[in-house]
């Protein structure tokens, strides 16, 4: 099915899509289980990877059928995701039959639908330095049908620092996640950069925030299994069979690097970014690592 490019508008304040506000009630007025896990993210913070290596903490043994028969993004519901001709986010979630159910958002934290702090729910936020994060964004968005026209890489910087991007600006966006985490304890807050660094105590890391005992032997598995080049040769992780990715034009698992920004910043464009950078970050104790 063709998919029409969406226009960016403004919603409460944030830049969206329809393809995202079309089911905002039933998105608003979501029931969440105290068992849910959430994982939040900004788009391409590594979303996929978190919600696969959880997928697979949560049902590998119990459910090792599903590694080769559900695509990761049918085992992770997207929850404000609404497309024509196609059950909603929020239908996908609540017919979801696994416990505790694993839901993925791109939402800024003042739109989470209120049930999830309601039932205290467990959220992992994932989230990634800004110049690498926006770089991705880029061939991101040149390969999705469903997201706004790119247009050029100088033109796609320029809107990302003025927040003209779908889910927003990306300071508000982790610096709003970052200061819920300091009231909410049941937030774990992780970097793409230490995934990549080390995937193996990031997983122990997650285990204890969720309060799991995997054996250490299945998390090797899973490190072994969540590795980019695994990753990218799975068919359930690699997304290869939804329609709206342009795989001709770029790939869903891309590069999965820490420092790409690098082979696509000009010097000047460096420059402003960082001086943008500065004042945007000022009143947030949130660091990040643009190259490890
Ligand atoms: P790049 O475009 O820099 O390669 P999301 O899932 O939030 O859309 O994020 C996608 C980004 O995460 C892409 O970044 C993708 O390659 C990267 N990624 C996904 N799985 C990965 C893995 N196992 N190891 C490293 N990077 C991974």
């Amino acid at each position: 099915m063709d998919h029409p490019r969406p226009e960016l508008f403004e919603f409460h304040g944030v830049s969206l899509t329809h393809y995202f506000t079309d089911n905002w009630e039933n998105v608003q007025n979501f029931k969440a289980r105290p068992d849910d896990i959430v994982v939040a993210t900004y788009p391409k913070a590594g979303t996929t990877w978190v919600s696969y290596i959880l997928d697979l903490l949560y049902f590998r043994q119990t459910h090792p059928e599903r590694e080769t028969t559900i695509p990761i993004y049918k085992r992770v519901p997207f929850l404000e995701l609404s497309m024509p001709l196609e059950p909603s986010g929020t239908d996908k979630a609540g017919t979801l039959t696994t416990s505790p159910r694993i839901i993925k958002t791109h939402l800024p934290v003042q739109f989470i639908p209120k049930s999830f702090w309601e039932q205290n729910c467990k959220i992992v936020y994932c989230t990634r330095n800004a110049k690498d994060n926006v770089v991705s964004y880029f061939h991101f968005d040149r390969m999705e049908n469903i997201q706004p026209e790119p247009g050029d890489w100088s033109s796609f910087l320029k809107r990302f620092k003025e927040g003209k991007m779908v889910f927003g600006s990306w300071f508000d966006h982790v610096c709003g996640w970052w200061e819920k985490k300091q009231t909410y304890s049941n937030i774990h807050y992780m970097f793409f950069e230490d995934l990549v660094e080390d995937t193996g105590r990031e997983i122990k890391r997650l285990c204890s925030f969720l309060g799991l005992s995997t054996s250490e032997e299945e998390k090797e598995k899973i490190k072994g299994d969540v590795h980019f080049d695994v990753m990218k040769a799975n068919r359930m992780t690699n997304l290869s069979d939804d329609d709206t990715l342009d795989f001709s034009v770029s790939q869903f698992l891309r590069k999965g690097k820490v420092g790409d920004w690098k082979n696509h910043f000009t010097v000047a464009q460096n420059e402003q970014f960082d001086e943008l950078y500065k004042q945007k970050m000022k009143n947030t104790s949130l660091q990040f690592r643009t190259e490890i």
